[in-house]
């Protein structure tokens, strides 16, 4: 008899902000992973400008910027026949969800988020609610899509975990509504370092521009941060602790070459950290030059990233619409037909 069980595929879903260019630690640690998951899971990727807007946003800039960052997720391999790519605020039902789950979420809860509180010290003069409430969107991008799995780098981990506390609190409250995400956090890139200061996460609002690799950067630029990065007097290149600027550029070379720590104490034993940081910034440069020309192809055709857009938006809001009008009837709202 033909076996008639349907295989599901697990879904996965995350997003990433269009605030500059994206950094080497924003590669490795997340949008890689959504490249390779695309085969195995039903995923589902956006443009997340919404959250942008909670820091302050110079409009013709930010504009830009979110073409460029949908250009760059098709640049690296997201295939919109395969997976939702979207923009997130053209499609409404994130706004509208993010609002429901707000009424969901705890002053306490807020409070305690590590990014509100690093945000809220870099731009004191602009404390504002929807910087404060941004967890509650970012749960509601998730939950929309229903995903089993948010590929995520280590600093989103809280938030997922609060995504988790409000899919759990809403099903018991209402009755079986959401998936409970997971977070989908890879072993190597799970956190890049500065290469300034390896004690902080590679940023790429960091003032010193030779902290962080853009996604743009070209091989002499690749090269010249690399040899600039911070190391220490041991000439050793071992993985060990207390030396996280020489652990922080093994994690980017084995994430890079798939090497792991062993092979490549092995490869650069008895060489100086000279060598050793060439290596990485050839082997980094390697990996975003293909990128780098497939971005360069798609920026110049602008009307064809458009009715992608549209087409992307047009596709998540028919999932993301059954989720919320399921959710405003358990809520109690009349729904309009
Ligand atoms: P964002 O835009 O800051 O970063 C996008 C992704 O890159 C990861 N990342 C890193 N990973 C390793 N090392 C680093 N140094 C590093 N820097 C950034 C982040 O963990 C993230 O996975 N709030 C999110 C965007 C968002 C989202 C969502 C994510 C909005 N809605 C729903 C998942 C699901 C953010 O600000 O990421």
């Amino acid at each position: 008899m033909e076996n008639t069980v349907q295989e599901t595929k697990k879904r996965a879903l995350s997003c990433i902000q269009p605030t500059g260019v994206p950094t080497l630690g924003n590669y490795l640690g997340a949008l890689r992973n959504w490249v390779s998951m695309q085969d195995e899971f039903d995923c589902a990727f956006a443009v997340a400008d919404l959250h942008a807007v909670t820091v302050k946003q110079e409009p013709a800039k930010l504009r830009t910027q979110i073409s460029e960052m949908f250009a760059l997720l098709l640049a690296i391999g997201l295939d919109p026949e395969k997976s939702l790519l979207f923009v997130q605020s053209q499609v409404p039902a994130h706004a509208q969800l993010g609002w429901l789950l707000a009424c969901q979420t705890q002053f306490g809860e807020l409070s305690r988020m590590t990014q509100f509180k690093d945000k809220s010290a870099r731009h004191a003069d602009n404390i504002n609610a929807g910087l404060f409430s941004y967890p509650a969107l970012m749960a509601a991008d998730i939950l929309l899509y229903q995903p089993d799995y948010v590929p995520v780098g280590e600093d989103q981990k809280q938030h997922c975990e609060l995504t988790r506390d409000l899919a759990i609190r809403f099903n018991n409250r209402y009755s079986p509504t959401f998936t409970v995400p997971e977070p989908y956090i890879m072993k190597t890139g799970a956190r890049v370092r500065s290469l300034q200061d390896p004690t902080k996460k590679m940023s790429k609002s960091d003032e010193n521009q030779n902290a962080f690799v853009s996604m743009k950067d070209d091989k002499d630029t690749i090269l010249r941060k690399f040899r600039r990065a911070v190391t220490d007097s041991e000439a050793c290149v071992r993985y060990a602790e207390g030396k996280d600027g020489v652990n922080n550029l093994m994690e980017i070379y084995s994430a890079v070459t798939g090497k792991s720590m062993e092979q490549i104490e092995v490869e650069f034993d008895g060489r100086g950290y000279g060598d050793f940081k060439t290596a990485v910034g050839e082997a980094v440069a390697a990996e975003l030059a293909p990128i780098q020309e497939r971005y360069a192809v798609l920026m110049g055709d602008k009307a064809q990233l458009e009715a992608l857009m549209k087409q992307g938006a047009e596709r998540a809001s028919y999932v993301a619409n059954k989720t919320l009008s399921k959710v405003m009837k358990k809520m109690g709202f009349v729904i309009a037909r």
